[in-house]
């Protein structure tokens, strides 16, 4: 890290963090950890791409007064959030308002004008960052949910910028959105942008039509002709990852090794079953665990014989329904453990931690069926994760079908409905069984379509579209 900060910037990424977090040890030394979600993954590598470009966001915890500073190459300008709004911006109107209602409902949204005040006063705070560090006719690209109102806000202060949105999470159909009291003026925000970017077409379709059917402006197939004569343009640009990244770090001949210490350390199982996630209710973790659980317990799987690793990093600990979704997960691996495991074999490893890159790939590389069974996800790219890392064309992958990764792969992954307990079972063991050689044939296909559409092109699109 250093503090060499160059003012302004042709580029600028505008994101609710940073991609590090600051972490403070109990010792008063301080470090910087890549910060969680698939938003970092993907964004830190287009950022290091760019020479003097500037990504402005939260340093991760509260009360942080820092200077702009340098990491990585990426130039970081920190935003101050202090600890209520912490409570009533992040975990409140982000986390448990638009999360819940923008992920189907799976949660109960909930509304509170107080948060709301804490989401329109944060917004502001970004949105006069990002002015203040853009140079003139920058481009600004705005990142994700929890800044919805950061486009109107921004070209309010800077009508000479390019700005574009994209966003990382599902965009809900009508009859979800229009519950939020705040709908006109979240649309008006987005509005805001020369171009909005959505997962899946769905997404973008979903926007053109309530903006058409709630504000009556004239729109097109995927255009909207605002009352000033602007245009904002919404498409679909489903996001990838660094697939070379991953790849190149799967062909490591010490991650290779730490993938059989991996299998070796789980008493070498016939069949390794993996899952990994932020530790979130959309992300189906309970109905895979009872999937696996009823597979064991019945016997259809041998549980001498196979294994099932989950790993889930901890996120947004403090909001309610992720700590009644802790103590659920913890009680389905305890009853699954308790009921079919003996000494020394375990069937369910559950390690609720952050890993390392290199860790999370040997995992990758380790196991032979990866089952990914979100109740809705913008993307997921732990599924194309995986793919980057099966070097040798095996394994088989079991993929949500409200995945927006399902939208471009389903048609070679092992498709469930994680709502379907039975069916799910059936699809994971016939993921486990088919021959290696359909397995291959699958695998090539899904690696194929990761490689060639990587992150690379994913930025280069949105931007060049952008203006
Ligand atoms: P989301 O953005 O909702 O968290 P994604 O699947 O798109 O979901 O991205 C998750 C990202 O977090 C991936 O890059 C994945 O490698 C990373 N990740 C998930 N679990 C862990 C973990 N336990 N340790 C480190 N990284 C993790
Ligand atoms: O889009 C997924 C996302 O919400 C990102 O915006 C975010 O960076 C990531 O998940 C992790 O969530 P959080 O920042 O709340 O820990």
């Amino acid at each position: 890290m250093n503090n060499q900060f160059e003012k302004r910037s042709d580029f600028v990424v505008v994101a609710n963090r940073l991609s590090v977090d600051r972490v403070v040890a109990d010792d008063g030394s301080e470090t910087w950890r890549t910060s969680p979600g698939g938003l970092v993954t993907a964004l830190e590598p287009v950022m290091q791409s760019r020479r003097g470009s500037a990504w402005v966001g939260w340093p991760g915890s509260p009360d942080e007064e820092l200077e702009p500073f340098v990491h990585d190459g990426i130039q970081l300008v920190p935003v101050s959030l202090s600890a209520q709004d912490v409570t009533e911006y992040y975990e409140g109107f982000s986390n448990a308002t638009l999360w819940p209602l923008f992920h189907d409902g799976v949660a109960f949204p909930e509304y509170h004008r107080e948060w709301w005040d804490a989401y329109v006063r944060v917004n502001r705070r970004f949105a006069e960052a990002a002015a203040a560090v853009a140079a003139e006719g920058a481009q600004v690209w705005v990142q994700d949910y929890q800044l919805l109102l950061v486009p109107r806000m921004l070209r309010t202060l800077r009508p000479d910028l390019y700005i574009g949105f994209f966003l990382h999470i599902p965009f809900p159909p009508m009859e979800l959105f229009v519950q939020l009291p705040w709908r006109a003026e979240i649309l008006d925000g987005l509005l805001g942008s020369d171009l909005v970017g959505f997962q899946i077409a769905g997404g973008a379709s979903n926007f053109i039509h309530l903006v058409s059917e709630r504000l009556g402006y004239p729109t097109g197939d995927d255009t909207v002709t605002l009352p000033d004569g602007r245009v904002c343009a919404a498409r679909a640009y489903p996001i990838s990852i660094p697939t070379q990244r991953f790849a190149d770090l799967a062909a490591d001949p010490a991650v290779q090794e730490r993938a059989r210490e991996i299998r070796a350390e789980l008493d070498d199982p016939e069949l390794l079953f993996l899952g990994v996630d932020r530790l979130d209710y959309t992300k189906g973790i309970k109905h895979r665990l009872r999937a696996f659980g009823e597979l064991v317990t019945s016997g259809q799987l041998d549980p001498d014989r196979a294994a099932f690793l989950q790993v889930a990093t901890p996120s947004r600990e403090r909001v309610e329904e992720y700590k009644m979704l802790r103590d659920e997960i913890d009680r389905i691996v305890g009853r699954i453990n308790g009921s079919v495991g003996r000494i020394g074999r375990q069937p369910v490893t559950y390690l609720h931690t952050h890993y390392p890159r290199e860790e999370m790939v040997a995992m990758y590389s380790a196991a032979d069926v990866m089952v990914v069974s979100p109740l809705r996800d913008g993307m997921n790219l732990v599924a194309k994760e995986y793919i980057a890392c099966r070097r040798n064309g095996d394994g088989a992958l079991v993929l949500s079908e409200f995945t927006g990764a399902a939208d471009e792969l389903s048609e070679w992954t092992y498709s469930i409905n994680p709502y379907d307990i039975n069916g799910m079972k059936a699809t994971m063991l016939r993921a486990a069984t088919d021959a290696p050689e359909e397995r291959q044939r699958r695998m090539a296909a899904l690696r194929e379509q990761v490689f060639t559409h990587d992150i690379d092109r994913w930025a280069e699109s949105f931007l060049a579209d952008m203006g």
